[in-house]
C-alpha cells in the first residue's frame, strides 16, 4: 500500500493548508516555482514558497552576494523581488492552475508594511497561505530585527493574523538567544505554524583585497554546514510549541529531510541544495516515499517525533 504522507500545516486554521506530502522548496531559492516547471514535475512536491516579496520591488543589495564556504553558501540577496502587485497580476494566475499550493513568504521595513501585504495577498486566488519572514539577516531594516525578540516577533504575528484569513506561517532566526520561547510567542499570537531555520548570520573576508569578500559584509549562511544547527533548533521548538513546525536549513537529501521529521518537522523545507541540484526537492520526496514504503510505515504521522529522545515509540 502507498502511505499517505499527507500533512494538514494550519489545523487550527479554517480555511487549512493541506499539503500531499511534506517537501516544500524554501523561499530565495525556487523563484516563483515557475522557472523550474521545465526540470521537473513540479506539481508532485507537498508546497511551495516563493520568493520573499515586499510591498514595492526591490533591487536588492549591492554585488557581490552570493560566496560559497565549506559546505555552506553566504547570500545577501537583500529582498530583490518584482512586488506583490506585480506577483498577483503576474505570477499568481499561473498558481491558480497549479495542484502543488504556493505560499508567499513576504517581508517588510514595518509592521504595517506586514499588515499591508497581507491585506492585498488574501484575497489574491492562486495563494494558498503566507510566510511571515522576520528573520532576514540581510536586510537594514525589519526584517530579522523582529525575529529576535519574542515581543516583537508576537505583534507582526497578531498583526498579520488580524489582516488574513490565509494560513499564517512565521519564519524564526537562528540568531536569537532562545528560539523556542519567540516559537511560543508567535504561536500564542495567532500563528498556524511555524518554520526554521532561516540563515545564520555570516561573513568572509577577501585576503588579498584586504576587504569583505561579500557585498552587504554581515550575509546569512545556508547550506550542509547549519544543518546539525537548524535539527537542534528543530527539536528544541517542536517540544515547545503545539502548533506544526517546518524545519529547514542544510538539507540535501531524505536522509536529512527524515532526521528533521522523526525531531518532531511536519514538514522540510529544500533550500541551497536547489543550487547544485535543481531537482534535490523531488529527490528528496523520492527518498522519503523509499523509506516509508520499505519500512512499512503507513502514514507520515508514525514518524514524526519519532526520533525524539523524549517519547518511547
Ligand atoms: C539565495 C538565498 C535567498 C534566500 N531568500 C530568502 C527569502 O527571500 N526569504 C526567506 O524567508 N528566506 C530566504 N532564504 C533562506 C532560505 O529560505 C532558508 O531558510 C535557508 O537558506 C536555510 O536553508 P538551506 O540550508 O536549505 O538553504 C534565502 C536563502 C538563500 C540561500
Amino acid at each position: 500500500m502507498t502511505p499517505d504522507l499527507s500533512i494538514q500545516l494550519a489545523p487550527r486554521n479554517g480555511r487549512g493548508l493541506l499539503l500531499a506530502n511534506p517537501v516544500m522548496t524554501a523561499s530565495g531559492t525556487f523563484g516563483y516555482g515557475t522557472e523550474y516547471s521545465q526540470v521537473f514535475d513540479i506539481q508532485r512536491l507537498g508546497a511551495i514558497v516563493c520568493k520573499g516579496t515586499t510591498l514595492a520591488p526591490r533591487e536588492g543589495n549591492p554585488q557581490p552576494r552570493l560566496f560559497e564556504t565549506t559546505s555552506g553558501l553566504l547570500n545577501s540577496i537583500g529582498w530583490q523581488n518584482i512586488g506583490v502587485k506585480a506577483l498577483i497580476k503576474e505570477k499568481a494566475p499561473v498558481w491558480a492552475g497549479w495542484r502543488v499550493p504556493i505560499i508567499v513568504n513576504i517581508g517588510g521595513d514595518t509592521i504595517d508594511d506586514y499588515v499591508r501585504l497581507a491585506k492585498e495577498l488574501d484575497g489574491a486566488a492562486g495563494v494558498s497561505g503566507i510566510e511571515v519572514n522576520i528573520s532576514c539577516p540581510n536586510v537594514k531594516v525589519g526584517g530579522a530585527a523582529f525575529g529576535v525578540n519574542p515581543d516583537s516577533a508576537a505583534a507582526v504575528t497578531a498583526a498579520v493574523r488580524a489582516a488574513t484569513s490565509l494560513p499564517v506561517i512565521v519564519k524564526l532566526t537562528p540568531n536569537t538567544s532562545d528560539i523556542a520561547i519567540v516559537a511560543a510567542a508567535v504561536a500564542e499570537a495567532g500563528a498556524d505554524a511555524v518554520s526554521l531555520i532561516n540563515t545564520l548570520k555570516g561573513t568572509a573576508i577577501d585576503i588579498n583585497k584586504r576587504r569583505p569578500a561579500i557585498g552587504n559584509i554581515i550575509c546569512g549562511l545556508s547550506g550542509p554546514a547549519i544543518k546539525p544547527v537548524a535539527l537542534a533548533m528543530v527539536y528544541e521548538v517542536a517540544g515547545a510549541v503545539s502548533v506544526p513546525v517546518i524545519g529547514c536549513g542544510g538539507i540535501s537529501g531524505a536522509e536529512d529531510a527524515l532526521e528533521f521529521i522523526m525531531a518532531g518537522a511536519s514538514a522540510v523545507q529544500v533550500g541551497s541544495a536547489t543550487f547544485s541540484n535543481p531537482r534535490a526537492s523531488l529527490d528528496v520526496l523520492e527518498g522519503i516515499e523509499r523509506f516509508t514504503e520499505e519500512e512499512g510505515i503507513q502514514n507520515l504521522s508514525e514518524i514524526i517525533g519519532a526520533g525524539r529522545g523524549d517519547t518511547t515509540g
